[in-house]
Parts: structure tokens; sequence; C-alpha cells
């Protein structure tokens, strides 16, 4: 298969995933279901917009396309906040459809006409990216969506297995190749590169990601009412939103799910939690969280052949035996679903199920270079007006196979958990007669330690 036509593929695949989450009636798409998130239709004609604006204007807003300025305007995320569009005289669904879909023939056409290895073929795997990263944010809007169940329950998947939850492997020191380049990733995004050697100190990381179960005995230990487990900013957030669980519990042993009230499974990792809980949860775990760094050498390097994975588990492209991704689960799996996707270090479900927040504020790359949408990544950079984020790893159930790598970056301010965030723990090691015995990589965490924060 050819690289115009692999793109063409993905294409198509984003553009179908789309359809099926706006595939409902028109008030239900033009619906605010939450002042955090666009009404669907938004969502629609902005994914169209910025394919048109990236693949047939050149990227130049100024350049005249298919829509009237003024309209254009209006798909512009920097220009008008989520709480603000659903009162935006925004194309109506029918319209934003056929927009759509006039934009993708034009860019199919486009897309054809490429020649072999031109460097365009990069602006067309980030619109996929785009494209496929909407899909997530529609379905976080629609899991805010109160009301009747609109979609189905979710496709099954693979039971986990006994045992495995509050366990952690050793990811001992030394180098390694943190980030990747173009010659490798030709569609990594510009804050995923260069490829560069760091040293990182030996610590252990949780082997999944923390358990409902687990979090339960958060809650029931005081947790979320004592503050020595959360930092100022964190216990001030905490107070002010009155924080008692993670988002969509109800508080009885059960949860709201995509409208569905059920039993909340002991052993799917906890999402819905904001990074002030997940630092909390750490410090009363006698843990804390993982850097991004040191999140990425547990998930892509291998000590063995000292060279990366493309994923954690090798080479091999993502499969649903793999990994829980592409959103037709509806939910995460649960913890020791899939012990063939496990990281060089044992980790396992390092891609897929929930994002996992780190403690690390998103920073450029040493040697960072802006790609052609050069506002996808610097204006959210550590110490730019704008800051105040904290960047997340793994991606989650809700994403798209073909566009998550072990180098992907996605960041949020540390108070939402409307996204599809969970925790996974980590540790220091501080001397080597601890590091040499847990080598096995499935010693128990403490419990209730002091508190790191
Ligand atoms: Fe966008």
């Amino acid at each position: 298969m050819t690289a115009r036509e692999l793109l063409a593929g993905e294409l198509t695949k984003a553009r179908d995933r789309t359809l099926r989450l706006v595939d409902f009636d028109d008030a239900e798409v033009r619906r605010q279901y939450d002042p955090l998130m666009s009404p669907l239709v938004w969502d629609l004609a902005h994914i169209g917009q910025q394919e048109e604006l990236w693949l047939l204007r050149g990227g130049d807003p100024d350049r005249p396309g298919l829509l009237s300025p003024q309209v254009d305007k209006l798909y512009d995320a920097f220009v008008h906040s989520r709480a603000s569009r659903v009162d935006l005289p925004l194309l109506p669904p029918t319209d934003a459809r056929n927009y759509c879909a006039t934009v993708r023939g034009k860019a199919l056409d486009a897309l054809e006409a490429l020649p072999d290895g031109h460097p365009d073929a990069f602006t067309f795997g980030m619109v996929i990216s785009h494209e496929n990263q909407h899909g997530e944010t529609m379905l976080q809007a629609l899991s805010l969506r109160s009301g009747a169940p609109l979609l189905d329950r979710g496709t099954a998947l693979p039971a986990g297995r006994d045992g495995i939850a509050g366990t952690s492997v050793l990811v001992p020191a030394g180098e390694f190749v943190l980030g990747v380049d173009a010659a490798t990733e030709p569609y990594s995004l510009d804050n995923e590169r260069p490829a560069h050697v760091v040293d990182v100190s030996a610590f252990r990381i949780g082997r999944v990601p923390v358990t409902n179960g687990e979090w339960q005995q958060f809650i029931g230990d005081g947790g979320y009412h004592h503050d020595r487990w959360w930092s100022r900013a964190g216990w001030a957030h905490r107070s002010q939103a009155n924080l008692t669980a993670p988002l969509f519990w109800n508080g009885d042993g059960t949860r709201t799910r995509f409208g569905y009230v059920e039993e909340i499974p002991a052993t799917e990792p906890v999402q819905h939690v904001t990074y002030f809980e997940a630092e909390a949860y750490a410090a009363w775990a006698g843990a804390r969280l993982p850097t991004e760094i040191e999140w990425e050498k547990a998930c892509a390097w291998d000590p063995q052949t000292r060279s990366r994975r493309r994923y954690p588990w090798g080479a091999t492209e993502p499969t649903s035996s793999l990994a829980n991704l592409g959103g037709d689960a509806l939910r995460p799996a649960p913890v020791g679903a899939y012990p063939a996707g496990a990281s060089a270090y044992g980790a396992e479900q390092m891609l897929g199920d929930v994002w996992e927040w780190t403690t690390s504020t998103l920073r450029p790359w040493p040697g960072f270079t802006p790609m052609v949408y050069d506002m996808y990544s610097a204006p959210f950079f550590d110490g730019v007006a704008s800051g105040d984020y904290r960047v997340l790893r793994g991606g989650a159930w809700a994403v798209s196979p073909n566009i998550l790598r072990p180098s992907f970056r996605n960041w949020d301010h540390p108070i939402r958990r409307q996204i599809f965030s969970g925790v996974r723990l980590a540790w220091d090691v501080v001397d080597g007669p601890r590091a040499r015995r847990a080598d096995h990589g499935d010693e128990p965490l403490a419990r209730r330690a002091d508190p790191h924060v």
C-alpha cells in the first residue's frame, strides 16, 4: 500500500467515526451538554474548516475558502471559547455535513495529486490526527450529556487478571532516548520531537493504572477530607469545587456512564479525576505521580536492545488484544486485560484505557521546531501566559490507535476531569538493595505512608 493510500484510508476511518458521533437529530447535535464542551455541530464544522485551512488554503486564514470570512471565523478555536460557541450563528447540521463532504472531496483530490515523498504528506497526517482528537472531544461531550442514553453500552472487553492491581515494576537507572524523529515517526507532532538522550534515575512505576476499587479505599479512608494528602492548590480546588469522588460517581456505589447507571467495577482503572485528586491519591498511597520522562521510558525503552520500541509491546500495530483504543468500548478495560501489551519493563496498559496524569508541565524538548500548525503546542508551553497545564500520557479508550504513540503528549489544566484521565503511581528507588530485590517487579505497594506533597 502506498503512503497516499494509507493516508486516504486513515482520512476515511476518521470521518466514519466523526459521522457516527453526530448521527443524531438536529436538536441533539446543536445542544450544549456542558459549558466545558462545544455543541457537536461546532466540532463537526470545525473539523472541516481546519481540513480546508491546512490542506486547501495552505494554512493561510486570509486565503479565500468555501465559507464566508465571517462564518469561517466562527470555527477558530482561539477566537471563541467553548462555553460561547452554542450562541454563535453556526452552520446548521446539514450544511456542516455537506461542507465537510465537499472539503473532503477536494482534499482527496489534492492527496491524489501529491508527489511521492512530498512534505505535505505530514500535513495530511496532522489533519487526520486533528479529526481523531476531536472524536475524543465529542465523546467527552457525550459523556457529560444528561438524559436517557444515546449510545449503546459499548463493545466487550477482555477480562482482567487477579492480583495485578497495586503491583509495580522497576525501571533501573540509565539513559534512554526520549522523543522521536520524523525519520522513524513521520506523523509525530512537533512537541514529540526531536529524539534525544536523557538520563533517568531508577524508579518504580505501577504495573497497571490505579483501579476504582483502590480509589474506593482512598475515599473510605477519608482521603477527600484530610488536607495532609493534598497540595495547597489541590486542597483549595477540592474545597471550592466540593470534590468527594471521581466525576460521574453517584455516592451509592454506582456511576453514571453515557446515561447508564451501573455498579462501579472495582477492577477497572479509575477515570475522570483531576490532577489534584491524582496527586492526593498518590500521597495517600505512599507514592507519587511519574514525570512524563519516566513514563515514556517505562513505556517505550527496551533495555536489552538499548532502543525504543514503536509501541510498548514491540513493532506490531495496536490490535484489540494489545490495547483498548478506538472508542467503541466506551470505558477502560479491567487491569490485567492486556498481558501481551506489556512494555519491556513489564508495565501494562500504558497505551489506551485512561490518560495518565504526570507531574510534568508542557515544555519543548531541546531543539523544538514548530510544525506548520505553529499554534498547536507553543502557546501552551510552561512559562507562556496561558500556562498551568500538566501533561497526560498514554491515550485513553477513546483515542484512535492510528494517532497514538508512546511519545504522544497531551496536556490539560490540573482541575479538569471531564477528560478520560486516570492515575499510574511511581516511587523513588533510593538504594541498591531495594532495586535489586524488587527486580521481579511484583512487590505490593505500601499504604498510607507519609505524604510527599
Ligand atoms: Fe481543533
